[in-house]
């Protein structure tokens, strides 16, 4: 693997709603280096899209960053405000958000959108030179330039899909964030936009950080996953070894949702009972209450990581593998 890109440490990051506190992220560490695509998967309300939000430093009223590092290419992003951010949000790192239709403006045509994102970026851009730029991206994510002049209505979902894709490359990020960049598209359109994306990707090298629930799709564009549970990760390596090898029982637990074509026939686990409520989270390991390896421990301590080399983490004092 290449250098590291982004290098997340310690992130937490909090709501505030009536009633209290919800930690959404916690604790959360993990890097990405230069070109590769690290995958996140987790139930919904498992903290996915509060931790990309916290990258962009995106957050609404009632949300802050509590702690922790945001490092891109050696760069602190966490304490900078919010206008020491812009020149790196959308430039350096760029986010496709999980429902497109939140990201166009409905009331623009969708390549204006684009062109403005363009000239906030790159000053000195004249509009017949943005719009050839347009016309590039909408090229390489496979929309008719055409299109540009249509408002993001008039645009099918897979459309807009491609359309935000499109404005996430345009001013070359060094790392894109994909928050279930498809889920609200049919089968087979999810399927063409998942391969141009990581097609995109490779081509150009980028980090990306592909979020999603479900763990099939996310193993196809990803190098390495990490296991989000209650705002914290469980368990982090690289595909293979997570398939091969899952250590923490709720990583088995999402696998076993999933017929394994490459690893070993796996004990079954189900997995009993709902996720939890982040404001009056379980003591100790978060997941205790439905683990069916649950100790004593468990209950009353957060499992530390276990380093299994290789870049595999897990946080469990019972992980699979060891005994019964
Ligand atoms: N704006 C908000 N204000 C208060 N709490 C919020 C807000 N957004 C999210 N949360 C809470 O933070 C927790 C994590 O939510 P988040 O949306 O990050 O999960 P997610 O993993 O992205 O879920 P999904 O798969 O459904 O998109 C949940 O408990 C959710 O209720
Ligand atoms: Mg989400």
């Amino acid at each position: 693997m290449g250098n590291p890109l982004l290098e997340v440490e310690n992130l937490t990051m909090q709501y505030t709603i009536r009633g209290g506190e919800v930690t959404a992220v916690e604790n959360v560490s993990f890097s990405v280096s230069e070109g590769e695509a690290l995958g996140i998967v987790g139930e919904s309300g498992s903290g996915k899209s509060s931790m990309a939000i916290s990258l962009m430093k995106l957050l609404p009223e009632n949300a802050r960053i509590l702690g922790g590092k945001i490092l891109l290419r050696g760069m602190d992003l966490a304490p900078l405000s919010e206008e020491e951010i812009r020149p790196y949000r959308g430039r350096r790192i760029a986010m496709v958000f999980q429902a497109a239709m939140n990201s166009l403006d409905p009331v623009y045509r969708t390549g204006d959108q684009i062109i403005e994102a363009l000239q906030n970026h790159y000053q000195d851009m004249n509009h017949t030179a943005a719009r050839a730029r347009v016309a590039e991206l909408f090229n390489l994510v496979d929309l008719d330039p055409a299109l540009m002049d249509r408002y993001p209505h008039q645009l099918s979902g897979g459309m807009r899909q491609r359309a935000v894709i499109a404005m996430a490359l345009a001013c070359n990020p060094d790392i894109i964030i994909a928050d279930e960049p498809t889920t609200a598209l049919d089968v087979i359109v999810q399927d063409t936009i998942l391969r141009k994306l990581k097609q995109l990707q490779e081509r150009d090298k980028l980090g990306m950080i592909y979020i999603s629930h479900d763990i099939a799709v996310v193993c196809e564009v990803s190098q390495r996953i990490a296991i989000m549970y209650a705002g914290r990760i469980m368990e982090i390596a690289g595909t293979k070894d997570l398939f091969v090898q899952p250590r923490h029982p709720y990583t088995c637990s999402l696998l076993n949702a999933f017929p394994s074509i490459i690893g070993p026939k796996r004990q079954l686990l189900s997995l009993p009972g709902e996720s939890p409520d982040l404001l009056h989270p379980p003591s100790g390991c978060r997941f205790h209450p439905r683990c069916p390896r649950v100790l004593d421990l468990c209950r009353r301590e957060a499992p530390p990581d276990t380093d299994y080399g290789n870049g595999h983490l897990a946080a469990c004092y019972h992980p699979m593998g060891t005994d019964s």
